[in-house]
């Protein structure tokens, strides 16, 4: 029996659903989205090894729901679940498996010839099926397409359990045939996942298309190409890229980088301090970023040093927030806040801290109102890379979350334009050691909801879950 159990296969589900979880009518999808059907064919068909193929699991009725020339699904195996001898099912077709439940397929896909020739097993549906195995222990993962609508359903999948998942990847929102989705992929948490340890921590098991999403790699793959091709300074000492931008989704997760320790205490005070349109962070006991105890432990621990490059004055822009304009004391803050709230689409609702004449500032931020969220673009014109630009992606998009949360708004996108984008020439191998660690999920933000004043925020109303 134990090695049965141990044989038995795991799964992924992979479905869209309605704003209410909606998956069905009359045996059809209630959506015309070609789009999406394509990204369920990728992640269910492809695989990273040629020889093999994929298999998905599906309910009797979601066989007969899929149009004749649809089914089987080509190139996966199609284990279709029945409790009676269903005469509409093909026997005779390599392609397609008959089984009588969940476990005896997971047990069949975990034996050879399956255990060779299978590498991953999707379930698809359809919705008797997902109430049952949805949440088992046996799923470590949902690709779930939230498709924003509200139609008349006669089928439905249960809601994503968040005290057994947690949001690895949301897509930005997509418009197809007028209607907005976006692809989700919720994790089972890591202490509740099946199989090996390791495997668990490394999220190996989400399809590569789904893996490679995660935005983590975009500041990686940002930090690699300075390290590979940046352009070296006169003194050997700085590998930089000029014109460089990042992007990060705030509706489920909150971006406190994974691979980079980033200082969130550090992030809070800088931030609130800021808002509070304070002059200089040691007013109030808070150390430059570089400075920290925290920040020298961690570059210690890589036997790095900080040096002046590696930027200065990361955030030392509160008085301008507050007072752009010294003789009418306009608090920029203030008037951000005030424009989301009564003029939204005002294409004009920036943050500027432009009259500093410092070298590394965050020069520029404006704020875009759509769809009932609130996005964020800064522009900075210098930053070290390592520590620098994981601490303002914190920084700015707590400011955002921050800000909406105050204006009764979601929190959208925040979009990070950099101009010279850097790395100390001594920090490479340290740097090339970090660029090797696994994204892992994004923590997700709390704020209080009593408090709906900026100024009333403080750093126990920020709660970030699942660090
Ligand atoms: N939006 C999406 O992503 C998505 C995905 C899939 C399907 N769908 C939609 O969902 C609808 C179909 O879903 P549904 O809930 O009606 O049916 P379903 O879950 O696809 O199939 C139900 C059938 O599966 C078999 N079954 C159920 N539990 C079983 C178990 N524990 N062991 C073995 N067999 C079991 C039974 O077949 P027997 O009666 O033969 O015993 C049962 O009648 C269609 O409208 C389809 O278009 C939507």
């Amino acid at each position: 029996m134990e090695a049965q159990n141990a044989q038995r296969r795991s799964y992924q589900v992979v479905i869209a659903a309605t704003r209410d979880m909606g998956i069905g009518i009359d045996m059809k999808l209630p959506w015309d989205l070609p789009n999406e059907y394509q990204f369920f064919q990728d992640v269910t068909s492809r695989t990273s090894d040629p020889r093999k193929r994929n298999a998905t699991i599906m309910g009797r009725k979601s066989w007969e729901a899929t149009p004749l020339e649809f089914r089987p699904l080509p190139g996966r195996l199609n284990v279709v679940l029945t409790r009676s001898n269903c005469h509409s099912i093909p026997t005779d077709d390599d392609n397609v498996m008959v089984c009588g439940s969940m476990e005896s397929a997971l047990e069949l896909l975990g034996k050879p010839p399956y255990s060779f020739s299978i590498e991953k097993v999707f379930f698809i549906g359809g919705g008797e099926l997902l109430r049952q195995y949805m949440n088992a222990p046996s799923c470590d993962a949902i690709h779930l397409t939230e498709v924003d609508i509200s139609v008349p359903c006669d089928t439905f999948a249960p809601r994503v359990d968040t005290c057994l998942y947690r949001p690895w990847y949301s897509s930005l929102p997509v418009v197809e045939n007028g209607i907005r989705y976006s692809f989700n992929t919720y994790v089972r948490r890591k202490d509740l996942i099946s199989g090996s340890g390791l495997e668990a921590e490394q999220y190996s098991f989400l399809p590569k298309i789904v893996f490679e999403r995660h935005e983590e790699l975009g500041y990686l793959n940002l930090v690699q190409q300075i390290i590979s091709h940046g352009d070296l300074n006169d003194n050997n000492t700085l590998l930089s890229k000029f014109g460089c931008q990042l992007r990060f989704n705030l509706r489920k997760t909150f971006p406190l980088l994974k691979t980079k320790k980033v200082l969130w205490v550090g992030v809070v005070e800088e931030i609130l301090q800021l808002i509070s349109g304070s002059t200089y962070p040691r007013e109030k006991g808070i150390n430059h970023i570089w400075e920290s105890d925290e920040a020298k432990e961690y570059l210690d621990s890589f036997g790095v040093e900080a040096t002046e490059e590696d930027g200065d004055h990361p955030l030392l822009t509160g008085l301008y927030w507050r007072h752009s304009d010294a003789s009418q004391e306009l608090s920029q803050i203030s008037d951000v806040i005030n424009k989301i709230k009564n003029n939204p689409h005002d294409r004009g609702i920036t943050l500027s801290a432009c009259k500093l004449s410092l070298s590394s500032c965050q020069t520029f931020a404006q704020f875009y109102v759509a769809n009932g969220e609130l996005s964020c673009q800064i522009y900075q014109s210098s930053t070290e890379a390592s520590l620098g630009i994981p601490f303002s992606i914190a920084a700015y998009s707590l400011l955002t979350c921050i800000i909406a949360h105050v204006c009764d708004v979601a929190a959208g996108d925040f979009i990070h334009l950099i101009g010279d984008a850097h790395v100390n020439t001594s920090h490479t191998k340290a740097i090339q050691k970090q660029l090797q660690i696994s994204p892992k999920p994004f923590p997700i933000l709390k704020i209080n909801p009593e408090k709906t004043k900026i100024e009333h925020v403080e750093a126990s109303d920020l709660d970030l879950l699942d660090v």
